[in-house]
């Protein structure tokens, strides 16, 4: 089996350390090896003599790289919406399996990109695209799809909650903690786009899309930031017994859903409440299986890779048998979403 990474940032060196150190082991859950046969990168120019890679493997010819008649897997850790979307759309049109961990261009082209993957034969694995590490995606696409979810409470942006809770625990003021966070690597590149909530409100669109079989838009994500939640909000929170969360809230409703990341209280008896620092949970409430909590990493290129390599390792089981994870029939209803405040 042979893969094409498009990235060598944080998360596709890792994906590289943990593909070359993992070898064996990933062969023997696959079935066969899966060998990395192409890097794509920006700038052939970084030193990047600490992997464990040969430099042949890198190209700026993403396209060609994807288009490589004897690439079965594309893996894109690369981020954006372009060049990303053409990458991708190419490979799936070719029959090629896609893992991304790409929550904007999802979260903006989901269906397109599920059209695509069905048009052409092909899977699209995207776990590492919302909370990191933690299994989400393939539970909420998967084991539980016999049930049905009344609602998703989440934190799913590492960033907001370390700055939410370094202030609320240590009375650090907002820009000091963000200092911390973007020190600590939380932070996206530009921190906007976790302080306005712009990268909870993309996690908000796929989870809420899954645990509900439609499709939500980004643009149909009510979005408010964290930066102006002061010391006295906090203050007060406390007094009543509650803490200031970064939530993503998506709601199943009578007549279609909702979906919002905005600031808010809750008690402090409430499981999200003691999901403080960089950490990430996700709270579902299900008719059947009752209330389950998601916790764990949600930030990192080590964790994040690990949910890189459980897709790799999935489309390329699925590839070896013949299979797609869906098949071309399966349908979504279209719920419509509720704009806030009606
Ligand atoms: N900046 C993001 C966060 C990284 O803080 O959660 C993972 O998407």
């Amino acid at each position: 089996m042979k893969l094409a990474l498009l990235g060598c940032g944080n998360v596709g060196s890792e994906v590289v350390r943990l593909m070359r150190t993992r070898g064996e082991e990933l062969a023997s859950r696959v079935g066969e090896p899966v060998e990395i046969v192409g890097i794509a990168v920006r700038r052939l120019d970084r030193d990047r003599s600490h992997l464990p890679v040969e430099k042949e493997l890198f190209t700026t010819d993403a396209l060609s790289l994807v288009k490589r008649p004897d690439v079965d897997i594309v893996v894109e850790v690369a981020g954006g919406i372009e060049p990303a979307r053409t990458w991708i759309t190419t490979a799936l049109a070719e029959g090629k399996s896609v893992v991304t961990a790409n929550k904007a261009l999802l979260a903006e082209d989901g269906p397109a990109l599920s059209a695509a993957a069905k048009a052409g034969g092909a899977d699209l694995y995207y776990e590492a695209a919302a909370a990191a590490a933690i299994p989400l995606m393939r539970p909420l696409r998967e084991s539980l799809h016999g049930d049905t979810i009344n609602r998703v409470l989440g934190i799913v942006n590492g960033t907001t909650n370390y700055i939410l809770s370094q202030m609320s625990q240590t009375g650090a003021a907002f820009e000091e903690a963000l200092g911390e966070a973007t020190e600590l690597g939380y932070a996206e590149a530009d921190p906007t786009a976790d302080v306005d909530n712009y990268d909870a409100a993309a996690k908000a669109a796929l989870i809420a899309s899954l645990a509900f079989h439609t499709h939500i838009d980004l643009g149909e994500v009510y979005r408010e930031g964290i930066r102006d939640v002061s010391a006295a909000d906090i203050a007060s929170a406390a007094a009543q017994g509650r803490v200031v969360k970064p939530l993503c809230i998506a709601t199943r409703e009578a007549d279609g859903v909702s979906v919002r990341v905005h600031p808010a209280m809750i008690p402090t008896t409430h499981p999200l409440a003691n999901v403080n620092g960089a950490y990430n949970a996700v709270f579902v409430e299900a008719e059947s299986a009752g209330r389950l909590m998601f916790y764990g990493a949600g930030a990192g290129g080590t964790e994040t890779a690990s949910a890189v390599l459980g897709d790799i390792v999935a489309v390329a089981r699925n590839k070896r048998g013949g299979i797609t994870a869906f098949p071309p029939e399966a349908a979504y209803q279209d719920l419509p979403v509720k704009p806030i405040g009606e």
